[in-house]
């Protein structure tokens, strides 16, 4: 007889990556994953290739040089910063860490949104917590909702601000009002993988909020902006007794020698956040005017992608298939409840000429 898994293994979903190849296209737009539209900074294929004779060496465990080099960049004590094999990683730590049961044996519950981003529900689910979903406000997170759903299992609030795949995003006061509104021995998880794209005076990605309590972390990534998805690194900034517990039962090098280096010379190259958002900002403004124009309706996003709303599964799918069919990939976002809705990357100018020439083709198509 085969061994058996947890029964709460059994009711996960395995998370659905966005699609990197069509049969048969020579060339490929790829604007399914939210990945950077550059790339990596120029600095990075140089500080991988330095490595070169070194690969049979394991990475420093501990990562003071990254943990400084981030610290000195967004002005953050690195004693309180650990770093993982992405963001998920660290999001799943936190939920072994303070999911699983209650010392009666039901389950703790963690609070996400409706449509926040599906990492929280597997490995909230993984870890042994009852994941509640409560419903946003126009796709936006609705602090009071999230509010009235607290219980005495309540163990863990997870909000992606900005969220994927809606792009909407919460301001500072709102993230302040929910922290102040949850019991203190609720962990409340600021993911801010989008940060680094929002272009709004009202934003704070949730340092401060660390900074304040005993009881707030902020997920960071390196895989959208500083174009490092195919390295695999993320952070935390938490408060001293989180990070300790972090560090407790991270794997010992869950950073690899090349992730390590690459993220150093990521964040030195000057002027790269600040020329990636104005690109960013622009285009999407550009994308949601187009295809707001062409009958399609597009949430205000904050992040580095759109959702496109079709009104129907079916028209929503057939502009998939219209795409894909002239080698444009975009992500669809029926898992997350939202079939009616394809989500777009932003990419380059010229990746975005052609998947706003597609969709507008694709709309003045008779029916
Ligand atoms: C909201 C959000 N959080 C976290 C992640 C995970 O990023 P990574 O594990 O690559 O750092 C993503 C990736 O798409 C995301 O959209």
């Amino acid at each position: 007889m085969a061994p058996l898994p947890r029964p709460e293994i059994l009711t996960i979903r395995a998370y659905t990556p966005g699609v990197s190849h069509v049969e048969g296209a020579n060339r490929v737009i790829k604007l399914s994953s939210n990945e950077g539209a550059f790339g990596p900074p120029p600095g990075v294929a140089p500080a991988v290739a330095a490595l070169t004779g070194q690969f049979h060496r394991y990475p420093d465990a501990d990562m003071p040089a990254l943990r400084d080099a981030i610290g000195n960049r967004f002005g953050l004590d690195p004693a309180r910063i650990v770093c993982g094999a992405g963001s998920d990683d660290l999001i799943y730590l936190l939920c072994l860490i303070y999911g699983g049961a209650l010392p009666d044996g039901s389950p703790t519950e963690l609070i996400m949104t409706a449509h926040g981003f599906s990492m929280y529900d597997i490995a909230g689910r993984l870890a042994g917590c009852r994941v509640v979903k409560v419903p946003e406000r126009e796709l936006t997170t609705d602090v009071d909702a999230i509010l009235a759903a607290v219980t005495p299992a309540t163990r863990l609030v997870f909000i992606a601000n900005p969220n994927n795949p809606t792009g909407t995003f919460i301001p500072s006061t709102e993230t302040a009002r929910l922290r102040r509104g949850l019991p203190e021995h609720v962990l409340l998880v600021l993911d801010a993988a989008y940060s680094e794209y929002v272009d709004r005076p009202d934003y704070e990605p949730g340092a401060a909020l660390v900074d304040a309590g005993d009881n707030t972390v902020m997920t960071r990534t390196f895989s959208k902006m500083f174009g490092l998805g195919g390295l695999r690194l993320g952070w935390a900034y938490a408060p001293a007794a989180i990070t300790e517990n972090l560090n407790r039962i991270r794997i010992p090098f869950n950073v690899s020698l090349a992730a390590h280096d690459a993220g150093i010379a990521a964040l030195a190259e000057r002027g790269w956040v600040e020329r990636c958002r104005a690109h960013n900002s622009a285009e999407r403004a550009r994308m949601t005017k187009t295809l707001h124009d062409a009958g399609i309706g597009v949430t205000p996003s904050e992040g580095n992608f759109v959702l496109a709303d079709f009104r129907s599964t079916a028209r929503a799918n057939g502009a998939d298939a219209y795409l894909r069919a002239r080698g444009v990939i975009v992500r669809s976002v029926a898992g997350y409840g939202l079939p009616h809705c394809l989500r777009i990357t932003v990419g380059t100018t010229e990746e975005n000429d052609c998947l706003i020439e597609a969709l507008t083709t694709f709309c003045a198509a008779p029916r």
